[in-house]
């Protein structure tokens, strides 16, 4: 039985597995914003149309700049991409015939894209998969030989932060054993923004950030990420990306979404208060859970071996949860689930429910 690879697009979920699809679905195996994009978004609409003729700037202006002083970094050191997902491919493309390291069970982008670039993978395990606790020293002593360290913080699929005194400790390695690291921070802003490296970028030039504007500000089908990194480093992958990358709609739209910090912050409260519900209904029902800071979790029932059954019996009632059989690790015995809206979240627990007979 063959498994998607990534959450959302339901309808070929269904198609796939033959599964007649009910009339109504809820969508929880996706962890965009649960409740859209900022209203602002909608209100300047009509303004945004003329974007639509016109070629956009080639360096994503007037958002980088506005994006750089946000951050307190150089405009130089900010590379806008046609979503994060984008400049993950860009980025791989230098470490071809190289080794680059993962710590699963993580992101599988990460090693699609390097393997597509021809890098050499060195495949970690983490030592506890409900924190993702490293393997620090076992990190440490390939990374002599890699040219690329990949790290997800907080971590898809688990949501677990990684203690920023951890990737410090692995940035000064880096720079003795001459190791780069990318951290993703693509589900950062759903947190404590004190937990992103980006303020570390000066201090280690092997230290590429990665941002994903997507999530919280439900504009994945716009597309908008961005690295923050060195100098030489942006001026290199911005020859090679094609010009006119990013869309002038996304550029314009980034910048209603950067001076929205209401709406991020509401996204996170209403977020949360989700999660707390939907951890205490899982608590209840004997589940394991990951110990996630973002807007999305893993849990495991107490009876492990039925996870599939549990995945197929949710589908059939319409609701769509990420299974996680292509994570390293978990090999479907969790599930993720996004936090999204009352009603969706109601008919979840309405379905497990019936599954436990109650
Ligand atoms: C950890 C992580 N990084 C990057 C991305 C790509 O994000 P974008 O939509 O900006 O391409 C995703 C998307 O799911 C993700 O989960």
């Amino acid at each position: 039985m063959e498994f998607p690879s990534h959450g959302a697009n339901y309808k070929s979920l269904y198609e796939r597995f033959r599964i007649p699809m009910p009339e109504e679905v809820y969508d929880l195996s996706e962890n965009v914003n649960a409740f859209g994009f900022p209203p602002r978004i909608k209100e300047a609409w009509p303004d945004l149309l003329h974007h639509i003729a016109a070629y956009p700037h080639p360096e994503a202006e007037p958002f980088r700049t506005l994006l750089a002083a946000k951050l307190n970094v150089a405009k130089e050191q900010v590379l806008i991409g046609n979503g994060a997902a984008e400049l993950l491919t860009f980025f791989a493309g230098r470490f071809s015939n190289r080794q680059a390291i993962i710590v699963h069970p993580t992101f599988s982008e990460y090693r699609s894209t390097l393997e597509a670039q021809g890098a050499k993978m060195i495949e970690l395990m983490a030592e506890e998969i409900a924190t993702y606790k490293l393997p620090l020293e076992q990190i440490k002593e390939h990374m002599k030989d890699a040219a690329c360290l990949y790290l997800c913080n907080p971590n898809n699929p688990t949501g677990s932060l990684i203690p920023k005194e951890t990737i410090e400790e692995l940035l000064i390695h880096g720079e003795k054993v001459e190791c780069e690291l990318l951290v993703d921070e693509a589900f950062m802003d759903w947190t404590d923004e004190s937990e992103s490296v980006i303020p570390l970028v000066e201090q280690y030039p092997r230290l590429t950030v990665m941002r994903s504007m997507t999530k919280m500000y439900g504009i994945a089908g716009i597309r908008l990420g961005y690295l923050v990194g060195r100098k030489e480093l942006v001026e290199e992958l911005q020859r090679r990306l094609p010009h006119w990358h990013v869309n002038g709609l996304a550029i314009k739209i980034g910048q209603l979404c950067l001076e929205d910090e209401t709406f991020r912050n509401e996204s996170i409260e209403r977020h949360q208060k989700i999660k707390r519900n939907l951890e205490h209904y899982l608590l209840e029902r004997n589940c394991k859970m990951t110990d996630s800071v973002t807007n999305f979790l893993c849990f495991q029932l107490q009876e492990q071996e039925k996870t599939r059954d549990f995945y197929f019996y949710c589908l059939k009632k319409g609701v769509v949860l990420r299974h996680t059989e292509n994570f390293r690790g978990m090999d479907g015995r969790w599930l993720r689930i996004g936090m999204k809206g009352e009603d969706a979240m109601k008919k979840f627990q309405q379905v497990m429910d019936e599954w436990y007979g109650k």
